[in-house]
């Protein structure tokens, strides 16, 4: 039996803190899945950086073995059973499917990939390997939004119509700000709506269980020449170069989409990485017939339900009121704050009862969820092209992604 939370009666499994990882990237998000992988206790036998050096110097400060020679050791190295895929994301699609061809479960950080065909064909691979595959769509394991699916699950708010918010962040309000994220080689030729936006509508078709259908989008690059360090950038770090290059921007600074879900839902989505003083801001309502719900990512443990006709209600996330998803989530009492780094412990609790039974399960977003994701960023793209209205494009042969 998994230790930790649920476990699958019946199955053939594992105890997770025999389960072996690596992690490949060691930056922002790299160390962030490393320290819940071993807050779960699985065994993290390294990392593998973009070279050697930094790869080193990253295990050091995570206190972790020396760090893999290459990406190829790691997959040479048969203890590792799971490979979790934080690079950028021009390096998604080859390591994902290098990992899945050596045999290796994959988690892999959204997007999935740099364009469906890619998408497509890890999904494809993933599907006929028999391994786990997860896409690191981690917002939706805080314990509040666990149990709103639930609530919405149940018909808790009546059928949903309407579905409105915004993903704002401020790191990339200057000319100065620089990251691969900016150079479309490296991070996809759609920015901010793949980065974060691409988080938002996910969730909203978790939470709803309703795919976006189709979409009308606006997107505009405000700072059009930016001034690149010479030398390399961590994600939200502090520090300004002054030795700079100018270079001309093409993907979006903000967009504004207007949603179509499945059964007659309409939405409509502000997302920007320019917003002075909004740091990671996403915020969401959802109305039905018959109340509301809405969130925001700054005050994560609470999660309001508003009603026509009686007081509206503030839930604080407590296992003790949380319904049987929220409280799977949930690991600390009520009022012991929990946050961002906890939804990578709960989704992964998730993905790796299935790893440690040796087989997909589920509870957790898959590669059908990420390749959902990249078709309905290409059609937000093509409605900026073109101006108009554009049906996400899926094939028959393309299952649900929001589950
Ligand atoms: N789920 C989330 O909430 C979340 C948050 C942040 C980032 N992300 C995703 O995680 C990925 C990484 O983002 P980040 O913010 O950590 O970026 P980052 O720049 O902080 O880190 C990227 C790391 O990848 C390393 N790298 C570069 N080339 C490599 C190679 N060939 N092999 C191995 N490692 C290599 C870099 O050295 C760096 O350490 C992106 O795809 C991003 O979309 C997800």
């Amino acid at each position: 039996m998994v230790e930790g939370h649920g476990g699958q009666e019946g199955s053939v499994v594992k105890p997770i803190t025999e389960v072996g990882a690596a992690v490949v990237g060691t930056g922002f998000i790299g160390a962030v899945h490393v320290e819940a992988l071993r807050r779960l206790g699985v065994q993290v036998h390294g990392v593998v950086g973009s070279t050697r050096e930094r790869a080193v110097a990253r295990s050091r400060e995570l206190g972790l073995p020396p760090a893999y020679e290459s990406f190829q050791a790691m997959l040479d190295d048969r203890r590792v059973e799971v490979v979790h895929v934080t690079s950028p994301n021009h390096l998604h699609h080859e390591q994902a499917k290098a990992a899945l061809e050596a045999g290796k479960h994959v988690v892999c950080e959204k997007p999935l990939a740099m364009n469906s065909q890619q998408s497509a064909e890890l999904l494809r691979l993933a599907e006929s390997s028999g391994r786990v595959h997860a896409v690191n769509f981690n917002i939706r394991f805080y314990p509040v939004l666990q149990h709103l699916r639930g609530l919405i699950e149940q018909n808790g708010l009546g059928t949903v119509r309407l579905v409105s918010g915004h993903y704002l962040q401020d790191w990339l309000l200057l000319d100065t700000d620089w990251n691969w994220r900016l150079e479309p080689e490296l991070g996809g030729d759609l920015r901010a709506v793949a980065d974060i936006g691409s988080h938002w509508m996910d969730l909203t078709a978790f939470l709803t269980g309703r795919r976006i259908t189709s979409v009308m989008a606006d997107l505009t690059t405000f700072i059009k020449t930016r001034r690149q360090p010479a030398g390399p950038v961590e994600t939200f770090a502090a520090g300004r170069s002054v030795d700079t290059v100018a270079r001309e921007i093409h993907t979006e600074d903000a967009a504004t989409i207007l949603l179509r879900y499945e059964d007659g839902a309409r939405g409509a989505l502000t997302i920007s990485q320019v917003s002075p003083g909004r740091k990671n801001s996403l915020v969401f309502e959802i109305d039905g017939a018959e109340s509301a719900a809405g969130w925001n990512s700054e005050r994560p443990d609470e999660l309001w339900i508003g009603h026509r006709g009686r007081p509206n209600e503030a839930i604080l996330r407590d296992p003790a009121i949380l319904n049987a998803k929220g409280r799977q989530a949930s690991y600390l009492p009520g009022g012991h704050a929990e946050g961002f780094a906890d939804t990578f412990k709960a989704l992964y609790a998730a993905v790796y009862r299935a790893v440690a039974a040796g087989e997909p399960g589920d509870g957790y977003p898959t590669f059908a969820a990420g390749h959902d994701g990249m078709l309905v960023c290409e059609a937000v793209a093509r409605s900026a092209r073109e101006g108009q209205w554009v049906e996400v494009a899926r094939g028959a042969a393309v299952r649900a992604g929001a589950g």
